[in-house]
């Protein structure tokens, strides 16, 4: 059914209305995209089964939550995915309890202004509490939203410490790699690049915990091959330059 519509629109429309109806259906999770490629989950289940963390706390249900789910399910960890869009909300409990794994982790905490409505997100805080591991896939890029309003709810979401890893998707956005850079520095975490190779143009930002990085060493050496460590920024200085 949503490939005929893509294909009607396709062949129907000029190309800058067609652009703007594939980008608005894209954005509003009407249109399913192509999800990150196989080595980014084998990458995050291996770092689940190393890290074992014990409660998790996501932005952006998906595909994501079912692997999610399944280790929280079996291994006894929380977890809280937090998801903008109703329509989301209940395709991915659906598909949990299809799976038959732990139902109803996602949680509807719609968009208000650049971020997820920030009281109805304390409140779920106040009941889940700190996690030790947290994904930043949300919310969805469009105009005005601004995923660094997540800042003001670090100090509590993150345990200082307990935190595993902190893993943000779309980090081939300038914002959201400064995001992560600053995470990084204000929790003294390690930053690792990985290019999704499946998704064109997509990068993902792997946080760990200093404590946590000999599990990189863990990994299948064909994994570990793909994740890059990011130098840490260079110190401002007032000395000026030699040349
Ligand atoms: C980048 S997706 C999050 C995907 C999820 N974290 C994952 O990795 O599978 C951001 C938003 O798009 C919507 N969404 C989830 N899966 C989708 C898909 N396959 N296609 C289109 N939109 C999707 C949801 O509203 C979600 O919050």
């Amino acid at each position: 059914m949503v490939s005929k519509v893509r294909t009607i629109v396709r062949h129907v429309l000029p190309r800058p209305a067609r652009d703007a109806v594939l980008k608005a259906a894209h954005t509003r999770g009407l249109m399913p995209w192509a999800t990150k490629g196989f080595e980014v989950w084998l990458i995050v289940q291996h770092l689940l089964l190393l890290l074992r963390p014990q409660a998790m706390v996501e932005f952006g249900s998906g595909r994501s939550t079912d692997y999610l789910a399944e280790y929280a399910h079996k291994s006894g960890c929380r977890l809280m995915s937090i998801e903008e869009n109703w329509i989301y909300v209940a395709k991915v409990n659906l598909a949990l309890r299809l799976l038959m794994t732990r139902t109803n982790v996602v949680r509807h905490v719609p968009v208000k202004g650049e971020w997820y409505d920030h009281a109805r997100f304390d409140r779920l805080l106040d009941a889940f509490g700190p996690a030790d591991f947290v994904f930043i896939d949300g919310p969805v890029d469009r105009e005005g939203r601004e995923r660094a309003a997540i800042e003001r709810h670090l100090d509590r979401l993150i345990d200082l410490a307990e935190v595993k890893l902190v893993l943000l998707d779309d980090t081939q956005r300038p914002e959201v790699k400064a995001l992560a850079l600053r995470i990084a520095e204000r929790f003294g975490l390690v930053a690792y690049d990985l290019a999704d190779t499946h998704k064109e143009g997509n990068a993902l930002t792997f946080l760990l915990a200093p404590g946590h990085t000999a599990a990189l060493d863990a990994l299948a050496p064909s994994l570990r091959a793909l994740l890059e460590p990011v130098a840490a920024p260079a110190a401002a200085t007032d000395e000026p330059a030699l040349t």
